[in-house]
């Protein structure tokens, strides 16, 4: 198999997704590593967990007056080191730069607490509830630049039961992305996914590139 791939993981707060990869990577499932972790947040939690085990750290506030495109060069000149293959956003809140997409294009995951194309943007959860689905879950996809718009690899579909609210059908949602977003990173890092047009094929071994159309 290919050489292990070098992700950077974007983080706004508790970062629970951001663990269930780590612990992938750590269990030897994943064949990446975490490089550095990212977050606009000072008191993120998940930043607590980095540390923890041992991983680098790096905080980007936004600050009031700063522009989003400078405060994502910023972000993109701090990574120019590190030789990332791939961002993953767990979890992180703001929408990037035009740039920063292109620097990194179709190399940048996301994970969205609903099926998409139904209910982009925040509050996905209290969306679904809003308006009556009886289906929701949940969506790994490339980053575009549109919100939530990007080509989906992989998605997992969580019931609406009559007495949910916002908090237990979060809770629901929150073990399918455990286990779907660590799937995705996996399969990113095994060279098994490839983009054609809006769709995501997952191949069953690493795609040899001299192969792809
Ligand atoms: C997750 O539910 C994720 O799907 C959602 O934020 C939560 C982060 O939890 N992301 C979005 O809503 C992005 N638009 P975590 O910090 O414990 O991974």
């Amino acid at each position: 198999m290919a050489d292990h791939k070098r992700i950077a993981m974007f983080i706004s707060g508790r970062g629970s997704n951001f663990m269930a990869i780590h612990q992938g990577v750590e269990r030897g499932e994943i064949n990446g590593r975490i490089v550095t972790v990212v977050s606009d947040q000072p008191e993120a939690a998940g930043l607590d967990y980095a540390r923890s085990r041992g991983l680098e750290t790096a905080v980007f506030s936004l600050g009031g007056g700063e522009k989003r495109i400078a405060y994502f060069d910023h972000i993109t000149a701090n990574l120019a080191d590190k030789d990332v293959h791939l961002v993953v956003l767990a979890g992180f809140m703001k929408v990037l730069s035009a740039n920063f997409i292109a620097r990194y294009r179709n190399r940048i995951l996301n994970i969205h607490p609903a099926l998409l194309p139904s209910f982009p943007g925040t509050d996905a959860q209290a969306q679904a509830l809003a308006y009556g689905v009886k289906y929701t879950g949940c969506t790994v996809h490339f980053v575009d630049e549109g919100v939530d718009t990007g080509p989906i690899v992989l998605q997992a579909v969580v019931p609406v039961l009559d007495q949910d609210e916002v908090h237990t059908l979060s809770e629901r949602i929150l073990e399918q992305e455990h286990r779907l977003f660590p799937l995705a990173v996996k399969l990113f890092c095994e060279d098994r996914l490839e983009i054609r047009g809006r769709r995501v094929l997952v191949h069953a071994s690493e795609i040899n590139p001299a192969r792809l159309p």
